[in-house]
């Protein structure tokens, strides 16, 4: 088992292996001090069925009272309202700040589970456990938690670390290859931006049964995650560069209804950035050329249909934006990243230039 610490506002164990889910209960024990007496479990209704059941068994089993919140699968879902029932579900549960909250899923569930956490009783700790791919390496570590508001993502939110993340790779048999290869996107942002090594390993398709090579993967990008993490905990620098590919995937996503994923979206929005920043020769000749064919081969998209002003328009409501700037994330060379903060007609220029 590979076992990597986030040294945050508070330090967590990540611990990442196959079959973690039937023993959570006991990481759990480990992990968690003073033990918690009541366990509520958040999912949504289509994991529930895959694995709610061994989850709260093995909580059961482990000594803790357990409570079980369903909502329906989907982005859609990652609004103010179901953040209401749920903090109104601990409330019914009589649940206290000695108590435990746990997100089994993807991105959504730990978004919303973790910002549930954050504010209800002022704060209560909580669990990852991540099921998707893009949770593993990316959302489920480092303490990020929200939920969009009509006008963009993630603009209602909190830092609030977990008190362990459990990455049990088995979950991803049973992830549909989209869903797949969201995560995969998410890895491939962090080997542009970190690691020239670890990209080597998507120049093959990296398919849900290469076990060993995904644990390496979701062991590098969590390492990488947890080093940068540690230095800029609240984003006031450096973590902006883990957001590479993402102010233009999240106008995508809002222009797209959310009917575009998250991974897809930030493969296209690294593909047009990077784009506009070679016409700016601003990047290594052959960067370009190498990320559209590592996105292709691993079955992920690198163009839209939007026009420059929709673009424009919709990246305007990104949370790095400021009155009179945006800053942007670009890699200059594989390994590297370089953040650039431009006025907002720079920025459009920017944009046009990926035409
Ligand atoms: N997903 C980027 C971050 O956690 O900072």
């Amino acid at each position: 088992m590979k076992k990597i610490l986030v040294k945050a506002s508070k330090t967590y164990p990540v611990l990442i292996d196959t079959n973690l889910l039937g023993n959570c209960g006991n990481f759990i024990k480990e992990a968690v001090s003073p033990l918690p007496a009541k366990v509520a479990l958040f999912c949504d209704d289509k994991v529930e069925p895959l694995y709610a059941d061994t989850v709260e068994n093995s909580l059961k089993a482990s000594g803790f009272e357990t409570y079980r919140f369903i909502f329906k699968n989907g982005e859609e879902q990652k609004h103010i309202g179901t953040i209401t029932q749920m903090i109104e579900f601990l409330a019914q549960n009589d649940f206290t700040r000695k108590d435990l909250a746990v997100a089994l899923g993807g991105g959504v569930t730990g978004d919303m589970t973790g910002f549930s956490a954050a504010i209800f009783k002022r704060g209560i700790r909580f669990v990852q456990i991540p099921t998707t791919l893009l949770a593993m390496v990316d959302s489920s570590v480092g303490g990020k938690t929200g939920c969009n508001l009509s006008v963009g993502k993630n603009l209602a939110g909190a830092f609030y670390q977990p008190e362990l993340v459990l990455c049990d790779i088995s979950c991803l048999e049973t992830l549909d290859d989209k869903n797949f290869s969201c995560g995969i996107a998410e890895a491939i942002k962090t080997a542009v931006i970190q690691d020239a090594e670890l990209f080597d390993l998507f120049k093959k398709k990296v398919t849900s049964k290469d076990t060993e090579t995904l644990k390496e993967i979701i062991g590098r990008c969590v390492e990488i995650k947890a080093g940068v993490v540690a230095q800029d905990e609240k984003e006031s620098g450096l973590r902006q560069i883990l957001n590479f590919g993402h102010t233009i995937g999240h106008a995508i996503e809002k222009l797209s209804s959310y009917k575009t994923a998250h991974g897809e979206a930030v493969a296209i929005g690294m593909a047009v950035i990077t784009k506009a920043f070679t016409k700016l020769g601003k990047v290594n000749s052959a960067l370009y050329g190498d990320l559209i064919s590592v996105l292709e081969t691993n079955s992920l998209p690198v163009k839209h249909n939007y026009t420059k002003q929709e673009l424009f328009s919709a990246a305007l409501s990104d949370k790095k934006r400021s009155a009179d700037s945006i800053t942007v994330v670009y890699s200059p060379e594989l390994g590297k990243a370089e953040l650039l903060p431009l006025k907002l007609n720079e920025f459009e220029s920017l944009i046009a230039s990926s035409f």
